[in-house]
């Protein structure tokens, strides 16, 4: 086509896709290509405008790292990255939430009823709960990847003062499917703000506040690997949390216990002394 418009582009452009192309990538990049041309012509797109998503893009790019992945961030305050999860969430399974930068492959070994809040102060809470199939039957062996922040609101890989893998733990339940472990309650804390994607939420006059929040994944063989994420249910956020992640099936309220009630077969039965937090969290998988 050699007389190309501002009207007829984004025929143009499919027309230049080639017939012998892999059919899901035609409609993929059919849709894509229509939704950015229509978004220029609906707002009418200046240079000045595009020279700035264009710089925003390079921004994230230029600080993309192992430990820093600006894009991911960006998707995950435009709100696409909870959109996917939700387009692909499993009605009769625990729902999926974010998965977020601050996952690190290889933690160590959790024993059920292990403990994670070691010499950190803060209220104490201890989690459990059983990963059930979607008939309501324990799933043995399923294998659930813990993380958090610290009392400080850093997650380890942000943190100097902190081990690689503290506040990180890995488990395998038994034949029961029971998971328990202690930690310390997790707090609501702001995604980095230091790098392009602070800027899109200023520009929105947006805040950068996650509600607190314990992340699990969740595998087991047979079964759709689940990444999710455990809220309470007196946290400030939930109703704005800035991903997008809060959905009510992870919204929990965390008990207050006495001393006493802390149950045996945890690493730290028997040295408990204060009030301490509870919350059960039971997680459905969808088979595969
Ligand atoms: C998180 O919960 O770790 C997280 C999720 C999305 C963006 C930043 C952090
Ligand atoms: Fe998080």
């Amino acid at each position: 086509m050699r007389n190309v418009t501002a009207e007829n582009i984004t025929d143009v452009f499919k027309g230049y896709m080639s017939n012998e192309m892999d059919p899901r990538m035609r409609e993929v990049m059919g849709s894509l290509v229509q939704h950015l041309h229509d978004f220029a012509r609906d707002v009418n797109l200046s240079h000045e405008e595009w020279r700035t998503g264009i710089a925003f893009l390079e921004g994230c790019a230029a600080i993309e790292t192992e430990d820093r992945h600006e894009f991911i961030l960006a998707s995950d305050v435009l709100g696409l990255s909870s959109l996917v999860d939700m387009l692909h969430s499993n009605a009769d399974a625990t729902s999926s939430s974010v998965l977020g930068p601050f996952h690190v492959s290889g933690a160590p070994e959790l024993a059920v009823g292990g403990d994670m809040k070691r010499h950190f102060g803060g209220p104490m809470l201890l989690a459990e709960g059983v990963i059930r199939d979607t008939d309501g039957k324990p799933i043995p062996n399923a294998e659930i990847d813990i993380w958090q922040t610290a009392p400080n609101g850093l997650y380890a890989s942000q943190d100097d003062e902190q081990d690689t893998f503290s506040f990180h733990g890995l488990m395998t339940v038994g034949d029961d499917g029971r998971y328990a472990f202690t930690t310390v309650k997790p707090v609501e804390y702001t995604v980095p703000t230091d790098g392009p994607v602070g800027d899109i939420l200023n520009a929105c006059g947006r805040h950068p506040w996650r509600p607190s929040h314990l992340h699990y994944i969740v595998k087991a063989p047979g079964f759709k690997t689940l990444v999710t994420e455990v809220f309470p249910n007196d946290d400030p956020y939930l109703d704005q949390d800035t991903v997008f992640g809060v959905r009510n099936d992870l919204v929990m309220k965390y008990e207050e216990k006495q001393a006493a009630a802390f149950p045996d077969g945890m690493v730290l039965s028997g040295n408990v002394s204060d009030p301490f937090l509870y919350v059960n969290f039971d997680v459905t998988l969808a088979a595969d």
